[in-house]
């Protein structure tokens, strides 16, 4: 899995006019890495993890995904291609209520046309591994903010996304939660190869990572890489 983007821009209209926000960003994420990115509040960061996640468009600029321009996708393409290739972790995890833990967890494989056999089994197996298998079968609101969390990466995870874009994961939690959540996406970056996008305000985390990007003024820089 490699991430390109190349010049995007990326502003807002609102009551008081046009803001812009991103200002002709590049980025390359190569083979098996964790890229960071960091900068201040309102630089830009979750805008552009949406447009790398195609959750959001750009006014211009490419985004390329495996050599693919992924902005090209629409529909039910773009769909497929979100639930399969791509897993999201945001601040606010955006758990389904009605569904237990391991339901949410089994629920993008459903999505993917595995059978419930197959998703019940891997939606398991996941929360044996971020460690919530004592919790399978509680609801979103009966679970710790790092418990939920933890879900949201085991959701996140479901479909073995090659490319898995967190947005502050552990902004919400306590400083050991948020060790463990850190050590749970070095480790599955080490055994799976999963290439991560981490926007995070922690900056001894984020300099843990193999790529360092710094959103200053509409631009990304390379810190590190
Ligand atoms: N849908 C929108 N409409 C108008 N303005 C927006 C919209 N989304 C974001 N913005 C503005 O764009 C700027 C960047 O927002 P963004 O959420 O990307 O910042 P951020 O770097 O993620 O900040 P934080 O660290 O606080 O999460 C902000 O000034 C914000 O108000
Ligand atoms: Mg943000």
């Amino acid at each position: 899995m490699t991430l390109r983007a190349k010049g995007i821009y990326k502003g807002f209209t609102s009551g008081s006019g046009f803001l812009p926000v991103l200002k002709g960003v590049e980025m390359e994420v190569g083979e098996g890495e964790i890229a960071s990115v960091v900068g201040a509040s309102g630089a830009g960061k979750s805008t552009l993890l949406h447009i790398l996640g195609t959750l959001d468009r750009p006014d211009q600029g490419e985004v390329e995904i495996n050599g693919k321009n992924v902005l090209g996708y629409r529909g039910k393409r773009l769909a497929e291609f979100r639930n399969r290739e791509l897993g999201f972790i945001f601040q606010f995890h955006h758990l389904l209520p009605e569904f237990s833990a391991w339901e949410n967890v089994a629920l993008p494989q459903l999505i993917a046309g595995f059978p419930l056999s197959v998703a019940r089994k891997r939606a398991y197996e996941l929360l044996e591994e971020v460690n919530l298998a004592k919790h399978s079968e509680q609801f979103p609101n009966q679970l710790s903010g790092g418990e939920q969390q933890r879900l949201a990466v085991a959701r996140a995870l479901a479909n073995r996304p090659k490319l898995v874009l967190a947005d502050e994961p552990s902004g919400n939690l306590d400083k050991k939660s948020s060790e463990e959540l850190h050590d749970l996406i070095w480790e599955l970056n080490r055994t799976y190869g999963q290439v991560f996008i981490l926007v995070t305000h922690d900056e001894e985390l984020a300099h843990r990572a193999h790529r360092v990007y710094r959103l200053k003024d509409g631009i990304l820089v390379e810190e590190k890489g």
